[in-house]
């Protein structure tokens, strides 16, 4: 089992290029099982999820080529097979992303219900209430959902909240449906903006991008095109937070500063010198002890919850008091434990973490629990004394394209190891 080591207390320089984000490329190459012929997506990054999910895809028939530079061509001309097995998604949640697509194109699919999931319940009633009042017959039978439809028709559909995927799912089959489709309190996240400008290129129609109401007037069909994914505003997040636990001075390249807007002003609050230098490109300082703020995660454009793990290991050595409160997940405090193995002084309540910033962590062997709680985790090891080794990296290697490698570059000292079968 590989893990990470982590010699902390030493300040970042240089410069780090992000990758396509990993939650535009999922729905992205979700959708390219709606229209017949071959796909060129560039800058899909090479991850765990993606992997998984490119699998799936080839399953169901799609012949997937890949480069070495992000490159990956998709020919979807034939497809074999409407079923998305237990296997795969229980993996990789987002790999029911393709139960829309695939009851679109073909009237017909046999999705794996993903189960639980650590940092919540997660359930995907919405997506699945959507497609009902698409017309879809739904049925749901040894751990799958069948559905049928022999072509979905246009809906009014609401959301109770917000939900990511539900939007991307709900979108993607609407394209291929008869009519007209409303989602109202729609999510407004980028990766759904960048999801939506692809399928206008496939020649959906598609109105109300970015507000939480979308309009999709449904076509017969649609057809292949190429798309570069979207910089991973997540990722940048990360590395900018990186810079608040280990100090120093980064810039951050092939990023959309307007994606990470909030975050900025979050973090600008706290005290890290943060300056847009370029169009694609943030400058990031650290300058003495960060202040701390209070961080409430919101659905897009609030703070997002997969940089709430990241924030709280700035807080807990931050100056005074801080309460984050997590609006999204009701279980993501995972990472509060070994945090305090590392000595931060935190306190949950409820859906609220209360950190009193203590001077400095101390370096230990903590165990990831999930993506973004294994990212808190270098990065509290970047900042801690001493040694910290870092556990459960087949969760980090789901979404951090080569996260080691990139943070070596810009001067952590950081090893990938390898144990003895434990
Ligand atoms: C997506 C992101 C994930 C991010 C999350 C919230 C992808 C692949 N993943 O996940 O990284 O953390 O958005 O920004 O893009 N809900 C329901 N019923 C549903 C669907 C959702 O009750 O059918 C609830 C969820 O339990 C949660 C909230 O809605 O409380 C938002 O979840 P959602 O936006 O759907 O998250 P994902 O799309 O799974």
């Amino acid at each position: 089992m590989d893990y990470l080591e982590i010699k902390g207390g030493h300040a970042l320089s240089g410069k780090v290029r992000i990758s396509g984000a990993k939650n535009a490329a999922l729905p992205i190459l979700s959708a390219t099982l709606l229209a017949e012929g071959c796909f060129n997506l560039q800058e899909v990054p090479d991850l765990e999820d993606v992997k998984i999910l490119l699998e799936l895809l080839k399953e169901l028939g799609i012949k997937v080529k890949k480069s070495a530079n992000g490159q990956v061509e998709l020919d979807s001309s034939k497809l074999e097979s409407y079923e998305a097995p237990y296997d795969l998604v229980r993996k990789m949640r987002a790999s029911v992303l393709v139960l829309g697509p695939l009851v679109a194109r073909l009237g017909k699919a046999r999705v794996s219900l993903p189960g639980g999931c650590a940092i919540g319940a997660r359930p995907i009633d919405f997506h699945l209430k959507g497609l009902e009042l698409m017309g879809a017959k739904l049925v749901i039978r040894e751990g799958f959902v069948e559905a049928k439809a022999s072509r979905l028709k246009g809906a009014h559909i609401y959301f109770d909240i917000p939900s990511v995927t539900g939007t991307e799912n709900l979108m993607m089959a609407a394209c291929l449906a008869k009519g007209k489709t409303v989602l109202e309190n729609a999510a407004k996240e980028p990766e759904i903006v960048a999801l939506g400008e692809m399928l206008i290129n496939m020649g959906a129609k598609i109105q109300g991008l970015g507000t939480a109401t979308i309009v999709i007037e449904g076509v017969k069909s649609l057809k292949p095109t190429t798309c570069k994914i979207i910089p991973d505003r997540i990722e940048a997040g990360t590395y900018i937070m990186a810079v608040g636990a280990a100090g120093g001075e980064l810039i951050i390249e092939n990023c959309i500063p307007d994606h990470l807007e909030t975050v900025i002003l979050k973090l600008k609050a706290a005290g890290l010198k943060i300056d847009v230098i370029d169009e694609d490109k943030i400058k990031v300082k650290k300058k003495g002890r960060l202040c701390s703020v209070d961080v409430k995660t919101q659905p897009y454009p609030g703070f997002p919850t997969d940089l709430q793990a990241q924030i709280m290991v700035l807080m807990a050595t931050a100056g005074k008091l801080s309460v984050i409160t997590e609006t999204i997940f009701e279980n993501r405090f995972m990472h509060v434990a070994e945090l305090k193995r590392l000595g931060a002084d935190i306190r949950v309540e409820g859906r609220s973490a209360i950190v009193k910033g203590v001077k400095h962590l101390n370096g230990a062997p903590v165990m990831a629990t999930d993506l973004r709680a294994s990212a808190s985790l270098v990065l509290a090891g970047l900042g801690a004394k001493g040694t910290t080794i870092v556990q459960g990296l087949h969760h980090l290697d789901r979404g951090y394209e080569k996260m080691d490698e990139k943070l070596a570059q810009v001067g952590a000292r950081i090893r990938r190891l390898q144990s003895d079968g434990v």
